[in-house]
């Protein structure tokens, strides 16, 4: 799935590649030029006083750096807003993926590990980009053009450098990788000690009522010192690698000047040859010092696209095909039953509810109750027997026309960061703000006089949330309306109220109510379930 989204971006962006591989043979290229501008200095340029030449050959050696700065710049730039551009691309068909899951997926899945593959498993493929698959490709290619440069110089200089290659890449592969378990340890240190203020933070109120707080004190010490004593290690490795380095290279250089000056024959080079090899050999230095890290990257990357494979094959959803339901509604239970796992939940259940039924469904938790509710809003999908709104199954009821006919109140009032407007109306826009004022009032919440401020759950108590949660239903006038446990958290007085307005308003509406205790909805059938 992802080599299909993937493919499917770069059809769209196919400037991009061609961009990318031109950049890729320019900057080879251009990362042996200046060495061959220096032969020819050398060579032919400082010995026949032709000072013109040499000016002109000294402003093209610099201007190569100078280019092939811009061209990694220009590389890194294409890359760089590609890959964020894949990333965004990527994110959007994942949400849609999301939003294709089973129910039963969605609520298995707890919201930290959906996270980590939108966040950390897409990170560590926009590295694949940018730092992995074409930065080695581009290290390769320049390895490439800097060996071929030297074997034209001398076959015998081309096997020392090739004999010397697998040893720096060896030490750069040993230390990268303790580098990289000292960094993972940090990483991971650091999660705990961002946990650890996490949770005193959210538990202040008990730790200054316990009187723990030196206990946690001491506990935060401990996790901030193991992860500075894990950070010394990383921070060791990554201070002595580019001094051992640069000591390896200066070791190369000297045998190679010394075996020159002892015999000039062995190499068969001018002078000007030896310096500009000395100078491709220097430069082969850094992407063989790379390739080690982006091996690394490349393998990290692709462990993150394995999951996020992996994501794309969660359970997903029938396509919803019902779009419209008409004339007076009828919803029935023929012979259903549902197990969740192994586990029998409802087992051989027969009910019809008419258009303007009030029903409550009681029995003691575990009993099922939730279950026939989300039964009813085509979440899950009965293993036998059929639940069916107008003679059609409701898990093909199209969200939109489920949403046109019906409203819950839950027991967890839930919001969604937006004004009192949008909270109430859930972003149909087509609700009018009159009506939200007059639902206010109606559930007796009517000092609430502006609706355009920000809603913060904090400011308001679990029954002036209740009631909110009902004015809710209230301004988008459902046909169905479906009580799960709305009662639990508010006191009698309230509960009773809300009872009350529901009575009142859902006279001609189907009303289904799951609750413990309280008072029932006037003239409601009481539906008793037991345990299977
Ligand atoms: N998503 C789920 N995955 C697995 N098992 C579940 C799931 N949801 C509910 N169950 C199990 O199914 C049984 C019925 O759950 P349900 O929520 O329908 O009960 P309920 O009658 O609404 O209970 P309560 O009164 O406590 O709300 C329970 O034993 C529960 O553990
Ligand atoms: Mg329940």
């Amino acid at each position: 799935m992802f080599k299909h989204i993937l493919w499917l971006y770069l059809k769209k962006h196919k400037l991009f590649m061609i961009s990318i591989i031109f950049l890729i043979v320019v900057v080879s290229v251009l990362a042996v030029l200046p060495a061959q501008i220096l032969r020819v200095i050398v060579d032919d340029t400082i010995g026949s006083k032709n000072y013109s030449k040499l000016v002109i050959l000294a402003v093209f050696y610099t201007l190569s750096y100078l280019l092939l700065g811009i061209i990694n710049f220009l590389k890194d730039l294409v890359l760089v807003s590609t890959s964020q551009g894949f990333l965004a691309y990527l994110k959007i068909k994942m949400l849609e993926q999301v939003h294709r899951f089973k129910y039963q997926t969605l609520v298995t899945k707890d919201t930290g590990s959906l996270e980590a593959y939108f966040n950390n498993d897409t990170n560590s493929i926009n590295e694949l980009f940018t730092s992995g698959v074409i930065d080695m490709t581009t290290d390769l290619f320049k390895m490439l053009a800097i060996l071929i440069s030297i074997f034209i110089y001398s076959w015998v200089f081309g096997f020392i450098v090739l004999l010397i290659i697998p040893f720096i890449l060896l030490f750069t592969a040993v230390v990268r990788k303790r580098m990289l378990k000292a960094q993972l340890k940090t990483k991971n240190l650091e999660g705990n000690v961002n946990q650890e203020l996490l949770e005193n933070v959210e538990n202040i109120v008990t730790i200054k009522t316990s009187k723990c707080s030196s206990y946690i004190k001491k506990r935060y010490q401990n996790v901030l010192n193991n992860h500075f004593k894990a950070n010394q290690a990383s921070n060791f490795y990554d201070a002595i690698f580019s001094p051992t380095m640069q000591i390896i290279r200066s070791v190369v250089v000297a045998v190679i000047l010394l075996i020159s000056g002892v015999n000039s024959s062995i190499f068969g080079m001018s002078i000007g040859m030896i310096i500009s090899a000395i100078s491709l050999l220097t430069d082969l230095f850094s992407p063989i010092e790379n390739l080690g890290m982006e091996i690394q990257t490349i393998q990290k990357s692709l462990a993150a696209v394995k999951r996020i494979n992996e994501f794309f094959a969660f359970p997903i959803d029938e396509v919803k095909t019902i779009t419209s339901i008409t004339g007076p509604l009828a919803l029935s239970y023929h012979n259903v039953s549902f197990s969740y796992d192994k586990k029998e939940v409802i087992k051989n259940f027969n009910l019809d509810i008419s258009q303007n039924a009030k029903i409550s469904l009681q029995g003691p938790s575990g009993s099922g109750k939730s279950t026939l509710m989300k039964l009813a809003l085509g979440l899950i999908k009965p293993d036998r027997g059929e639940v069916l709104l107008n003679d059609k199954p409701t898990y093909l009821l199209n969200e939109e026309e489920r949403q046109k006919l019906v409203q819950i109140v839950y027991q967890e009032p839930f919001f969604s960061a937006g004004t009192i407007y949008e909270e109430l109306t859930l972003r149909d826009q087509t609700i009018k703000p009159e009506a939200c004022y007059l639902a206010l009032n109606l559930v007796g919440l009517s000092y609430i006089k502006d609706i355009n401020v920000l809603l913060n759950p904090k400011e308001y108590s679990s029954g002036e949330l209740a009631l909110f949660n009902v004015a809710r239903v209230i301004v988008h006038n459902p046909q169905i309306i479906f009580l799960d446990e709305m009662n639990a958290k508010i006191d009698p007085y309230t509960s009773n109220k809300i009872i009350n307005i529901i009575d009142e308003f859902a006279k001609d509406k189907m009303v289904i109510s799951i609750n413990h205790y309280g008072k029932p909805l006037a003239n409601a059938k009481i539906i008793k379930l037991t345990n299977c």
